[in-house]
């Protein structure tokens, strides 16, 4: 097992990441739960697959299951209020723990009803997707959308424990795995040329999910993301390259209606764009961009593009800026591991990267049949 320090302006605390880890979780969790109550916001989905896992290993504490149907479209206040109900009713007082049990929307909502809860109580994440393993659940961002946009009511609230068991993901969905994986890309672009090279290297096995890969890409990612959040906690500065691939990526979200791509997917399409947009403003190497794309690029195919506009994604980038205070902060690769940010880039030079991603992702193989 590897224990990850995670030293955040508000509190500090580890990232335990292991295969097997659930089974022997109230080891980890003993002491912070002794003598008080667990509230586990599980999402149902991932009941059948690791519920009884988990209420097995949880079963010398004083436990209250509050399964819950999730989903993007469940991460509203409704649901947070919902869920504070039920702990009400169960009564849950200041003392309550509450375990986020499931993805970044399970990590989010289960965090945010822990930050609110009278006032705030603990929360453990035991994330069970890659994507929130890799990403979601460290660093204390928790939250829920509103009808106009996403993540826009929340709290930093950081975690007590993060029990990370690679095994979770086993049972994800092949599609949920892969959009994962390019949030781990992600980290090896702005600070890690070395899992870059790694992701390269053993594909095959990060597609497969060999334990070994598994645990490496989220160590790694972990190790990445708690370095980041330790300087910069609430995003003034550093934490923001944490959003690389994201502008442009959000962007495409928004174009398509938060409909067509998984959030990953968009992230991986978003850094094919930076990488071309870097290229454009002479940041990047014609070389490095063509050996990142490639390696972006070669783990899969994504949902087919082929109806979209590049100006039409861009003008989101554009409306975005005026929420903003009319700045667009790009963050831009160098070089593998290494990035920068960049304001306010051409409004031409935006719409020309969107231009070339999309034709980028239309010369994949089997990209245009893919729905
Ligand atoms: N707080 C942060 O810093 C942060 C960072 C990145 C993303 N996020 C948020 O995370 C969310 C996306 O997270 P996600 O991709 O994990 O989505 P998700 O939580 O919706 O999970 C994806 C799907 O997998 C299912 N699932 C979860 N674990 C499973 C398992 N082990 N086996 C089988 N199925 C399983 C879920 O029910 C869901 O259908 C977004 O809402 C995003 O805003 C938050
Ligand atoms: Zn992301």
């Amino acid at each position: 097992m590897q224990r990850i320090p995670v030293q955040a302006a508000s509190a500090s605390y580890e990232v335990l990441v292991g295969a097997g880890l659930l089974r022997s979780a109230a080891e980890s969790i003993a002491p912070i739960a002794e003598g008080r109550r667990l509230f586990v916001v599980v999402d149902q989905n991932v009941l059948p697959h690791h519920g009884a896992a988990l209420e097995a290993a949880l079963t010398k504490f004083d436990v209250t299951m509050l399964p819950v149907e999730l989903g993007e479209q469940r991460k509203r206040l409704s649901t947070v209020e919902d869920l504070a109900q039920r702990m009400h009713r169960a009564g849950a007082d200041r003392s309550a723990v509450v375990v986020a049990f499931g993805g970044g929307v399970a990590g989010d909502v289960g965090g945010f009803v822990a930050a609110s809860y009278m006032r705030g109580v603990d929360v453990i994440q035991i994330p069970t997707t890659l994507l929130s393993q890799v990403d979601a659940s460290v660093g204390g961002k928790t939250g829920v959308n509103l009808a106009s946009g996403k993540n826009l009511v929340g709290a930093f609230h950081q975690p007590r424990l993060v029990l990370m068991d690679p095994e979770l993901v086993l049972s994800l969905p092949a599609r949920d795995y892969r959009a994962g994986l390019y949030e781990v890309i992600k980290h090896g672009i702005i600070r890690d040329a070395a899992l870059l090279a790694f992701m390269s290297q053993y594909r095959g096995a990060a597609l497969q999910r060999d334990p070994a890969a598994l645990e490496r890409m989220v160590a790694d990612s972990v190790r990445i993301k708690a370095a980041v959040v330790a300087d910069d906690e609430r995003e003034g500065g550093l934490r923001r390259i944490l959003n690389y691939g994201h502008t442009l990526g959000h962007a495409l979200e928004a174009e398509t209606q938060h409909s067509r791509l998984l959030h990953g997917e968009a992230v991986g399409w978003g850094m094919v764009a930076a990488g071309r947009l870097a290229e454009s403003l002479g940041l990047l190497h014609p070389d490095d961009r063509a050996s990142i794309e490639r390696l972006i690029l070669d783990y899969g195919e994504i949902p087919s593009l082929s109806d979209l506009h590049a100006e039409a994604i861009a003008d989101h980038v554009a409306g975005d800026k005026k929420t903003i205070g009319g700045t667009t902060n790009f963050v831009l690769a160098e070089h593998a591991g290494k990035v920068r940010i960049v304001q306010n880039p051409p409004h031409e030079s935006v719409v020309r990267a969107a231009h070339d991603a999309l034709a980028a992702y239309a010369a994949v193989p089997g990209a245009a049949t893919s729905a």
